[in-house]
C-alpha cells in the first residue's frame, strides 16, 4: 500500500526530546511527499477526532522546547471496545493510512489492541523518561530527566554536607528503577532503592550505621518512586525509627518531566523519528524503533508489551564499592 497521510500522536507521560521528534516525522514525511496530520491529545485526540495538519512550519522552532506541542493524555476510553472503535472511524473518515505514536509501556498497551481489530499500519516511538521499555536501550526524555535529577541532587548534596544530614531523595520510576540507579551512581548516592529489587529497612538502617562508623557525615539515598518500601517519605519515617539522624526528604515530582532536552535527546528523537517514517513507507507495521547502541532497529510492539526491560545489576553492583 502506497501510505500517502501519515498521522503522529504523543501519548502516555510527555518526555522532553518528543518535540523533537515530531519534527523529525512531519519534515522526512514532508519531503517524501506525504501528507501529515498531527493528533491532538493522543488517543483522545483519536477518539474525539482532533486532528491538524502539520507542515513543515508547523514543526518551527519546537527542537528545543519540553513537553509536546500534540499534548499528551492517558486515555481510558481507548482501553473500551467503543472507543476504539470510534477512533477507527475518526481515522478512517480523515483518510489516514498510517499511524505514529511516541510514548511509553501503555501507548504501545494500547497500540498492540487497537492493532488487533484495524489494519493501519502502526510504528511505535520510544517517548518515556523511565527508559523502561524492552527492546531499546534508549528512550526519548532519559537523559534530559537523568541529567535534571542529577543538577537538584547535586544542590541538595551542598546542604546535606554543610549540615550533617541524610537525605532521602525520591526520583519518578513507577515500575522501573533505570532512572534511579543511573541518577544514584551519576550522583554518588550512599544508597539506591528501586521497585525491581526488595527494600530490606534493617539492612538499609545497618549500612547507614556503619557509613557514619566510616565517618560518613552526610548521605544521599536515591530512591524511585516504585520502590516497595512506599517512597522516600515511608522508608525516612522507617528509618527515623531506629536511626537518631538529622533527616530530610525531597521528592522531584514533575520538574523531573520538563525542560529543554539535551544533545542526545534531541538527536536520539531525530533519528527515531526519520526511521519511524522510513519503516512505514516500507511497509512495516505493529513494530517500535529501537536503539541497540548504534543504530535504530525494529521490534514487534507484542514483544515491547509482554517483557521487561532487565535492569543492569552491574552497575547495581558497582555501588558496593562506591558508596565505602
Ligand atoms: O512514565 C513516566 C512517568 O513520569 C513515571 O516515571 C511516573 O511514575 C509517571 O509518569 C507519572 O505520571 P503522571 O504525570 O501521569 O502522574
Amino acid at each position: 500500500m502506497n501510505i500517502q497521510k501519515i498521522a503522529i500522536l504523543t501519548s502516555g507521560g510527555d518526555s522532553p526530546g518528543m518535540n523533537a521528534c515530531i519534527r523529525s516525522v512531519v519534515r522526512c514525511a514532508i519531503s517524501q511527499k506525504r501528507n501529515v496530520i498531527g493528533i491532538m491529545r493522543g488517543y483522545e485526540g483519536m477518539i474525539h477526532g482532533e486532528f491538524v495538519e502539520l507542515n513543515a512550519r508547523s514543526v518551527s522552532n519546537i527542537l528545543q522546547r519540553g513537553g509536546t506541542i500534540l499534548k499528551t493524555a492517558r486515555s481510558k476510553a481507548f482501553m473500551t471496545t467503543e472507543g476504539m472503535k470510534k477512533a477507527y472511524d475518526n481515522l478512517c473518515e480523515e483518510g489516514i493510512e498510517g499511524i505514529i505514536a511516541i510514548g511509553g509501556d501503555g501507548t504501545f498497551k494500547g497500540a498492540v489492541a487497537f492493532n488487533k481489530f484495524n489494519n493501519i499500519p502502526f510504528i511505535g516511538i520510544p517517548g518515556t523518561i523511565d527508559n523502561d521499555l524492552f527492546g531499546t536501550d534508549y528512550t526519548i526524555g532519559f537523559d534530559t530527566a537523568l541529567n535534571t535529577i542529577i543538577d537538584a541532587v547535586d544542590k541538595i548534596k551542598d546542604t546535606a554536607a554543610s549540615h550533617d544530614r541524610l537525605f532521602f531523595v525520591e526520583v519518578m520510576g513507577r515500575d522501573s528503577g533505570c532512572l534511579a540507579l543511573y541518577a544514584g551512581i551519576a550522583c554518588g548516592a550512599e544508597e539506591i532503592l528501586m521497585p525491581e529489587q526488595k527494600t530490606d529497612i534493617n539492612a538499609l538502617v545497618e549500612k547507614l550505621k556503619e557509613s557514619v562508623l566510616r565517618r560518613k557525615t552526610s548521605s544521599v539515598v536515591i530512591v524511585a518512586e516504585g520502590d516497595d518500601g512506599g517512597g522516600a517519605f515511608k522508608i525516612a519515617e522507617a528509618v527515623k525509627k531506629s536511626f537518631d539522624y538529622d533527616i530530610k526528604v525531597t521528592v522531584l515530582g514533575h520538574i523531573q518531566r520538563g525542560g529543554s532536552p539535551t544533545a542526545k535527546d534531541r538527536l536520539m528523537a531525530t533519528r527515531f523519528g526519520a526511521e519511524a517514517v522510513a519503516a512505514l513507507l516500507n511497509g512495516q507495521t505493529n513494530k517500535m524503533t529501537g536503539w541497540n547502541g548504534k543504530e535504530v532497529t525494529l521490534i514487534d510492539l507484542e514483544k515491547v508489551v509482554k517483557q521487561h526491560n532487565p535492569f543492569d545489576k552491574r552497575l547495581v553492583s558497582y555501588n558496593n564499592f562506591l558508596s565505602l
